[in-house]
């Protein structure tokens, strides 16, 4: 009686154990192939290649300053985004029905302090979250991605980890409502977690994202820094602006692996140098060249080079490309560098990559190596 009781509890124990594996497998997230595309580039929608991405994310929405509510038409750009939020998800799904759609809020050009008084305040956190879900269910999108890149203090970080944690109660909430899928949460991140004296609040990124967006990219660059530089680095032997560096540290801090997807920056940038003929990683330079900015889309880059039949130089230390036309000094991340850095991702565990963005892409060269298919 005994003996049959216990091989009945075994019997159970493994079905339980069997269900319990299978929906823990079914859930895990399998490799990430995201991409950004970025209203201001007017690349359009239907142009994008959606099959060689897991997930599309649309930048940026932006915030209303009065009500925290998310905002698609405060102003005439944006009255011209709402058309194009509407039909993101519909175009995009016709090259690949399986592709998964996320908003980005916020990005380069969002207002510092109407970010930093909402995460303050718990009332315009709850009217944020419930205009954010609601919009994302409107337009058919199936997650959504905080893009706060000036977050600056501490009280910031605390904040914003109290944003992800009634977010996801929100979330969880409304798909046991609506019975659809939970909507995805991920977060745009530093390349490391470490700011001045304080971190990103790795522990509620943890418990509340499904993953964060590692911007491992604008280690350098011709606005800030008057010597050239490998803006994307994987690796730096002397200092800690290296993509290893900052995954490194987050993983340090107790993030996992499988919550990390890595940026790569599908654009590079121009330097000034001081002296054409000295014009190593590291040359004295005197500001951007060629753009305002310095900053040019790969596609710019490959026809520049073809204009001028440069030489292009791999400097395997840094992992990077660079060329001298002139008195410009371009540093960028071509195919090779790509497929460098999604072995690395790999090899690190990590979640996937992301890409930004897909206009700067050349005939979607970068986007095939990412992908493994060229
Ligand atoms: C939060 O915002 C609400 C609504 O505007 C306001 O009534 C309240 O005083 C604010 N709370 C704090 C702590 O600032
Ligand atoms: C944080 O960033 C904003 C916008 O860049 C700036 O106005 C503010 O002074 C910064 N605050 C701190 C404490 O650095
Ligand atoms: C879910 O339904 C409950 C009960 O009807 C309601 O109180 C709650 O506000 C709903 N939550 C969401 C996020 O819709
Ligand atoms: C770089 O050098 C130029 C020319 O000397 C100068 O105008 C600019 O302010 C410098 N930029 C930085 C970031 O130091
Ligand atoms: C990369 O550039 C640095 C700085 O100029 C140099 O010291 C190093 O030798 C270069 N590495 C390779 C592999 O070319």
């Amino acid at each position: 009686m005994v003996f049959k009781f216990s091989s009945v509890l075994l019997v159970l124990l493994f079905f339980h154990f069997l269900v319990a594996f299978r929906l823990q497998a079914s859930e895990a997230q399998s490799w990430i192939k995201a991409a950004y595309w970025f209203y201001g580039s007017e690349f359009p929608i239907a142009d994008i290649n959606s099959a060689l991405f897991t997930h599309l994310i649309y930048a940026f929405a932006g915030l209303n300053s009065l009500s925290y509510e998310l905002s698609l038409s405060s102003d005439s750009e944006e009255q011209d985004q709402e058309q194009h939020y509407s039909t993101f998800s519909s175009t995009v799904k016709q090259k690949n029905p399986s592709v998964t759609t996320l908003i980005s809020i916020g990005g380069g050009n969002a207002d510092y302090s109407v970010f930093s008084t909402l995460v303050s305040n718990s009332s315009h956190r709850k009217t944020f979250i419930d205009s954010s879900i609601k919009i994302a269910r409107l337009y058919g999108f199936q997650g959504l991605d905080l893009c706060w890149v000036s977050a600056n203090t501490s009280s910031d970080m605390t904040n914003m980890g109290n944003l992800f944690q009634e977010w996801r109660a929100a979330v969880k909430s409304e798909a046991a409502n609506s019975s659809q899928a939970q909507l995805i949460l991920t977060a745009a991140v530093q390349y490391k977690p470490d700011l001045e004296s304080f971190s990103f609040p790795v522990e509620s990124i943890r418990n509340n994202l499904n993953w964060v967006h590692v911007m491992a990219y604008d280690y350098y660059g011709p606005q800030w820094t008057n010597f050239t530089g490998a803006h994307a680095a994987l690796y730096d032997p002397s200092s800690d602006a290296s993509t290893d560096y900052g995954i490194k540290a987050w993983l340090g801090k107790g993030l996992s692996a499988s919550k990390l997807v890595l940026g790569l920056p599908f654009y590079g940038y121009a330097w000034k140098l001081v002296n054409p003929r000295d014009n190593g990683i590291g040359a004295p330079a005197t500001g951007p060249a060629i753009t305002e900015d310095g900053s040019m889309s790969y596609k710019d880059i490959k026809g520049y080079i073809q204009r001028y039949g440069a030489d292009i130089i791999y400097n395997a230390t840094y992992v990077v490309k660079y060329c001298i036309i002139g008195s410009s000094w371009i540093g960028f991340d071509d195919a090779q560098v790509v497929k460098i850095k999604v072995f690395y991702a790999k090899e690190q565990s990590l979640l996937g990559y992301f890409v930004w963005q897909v206009s700067h892409d050349d005939n979607w060269v970068l986007s095939l190596a990412a992908a493994g298919r060229n």
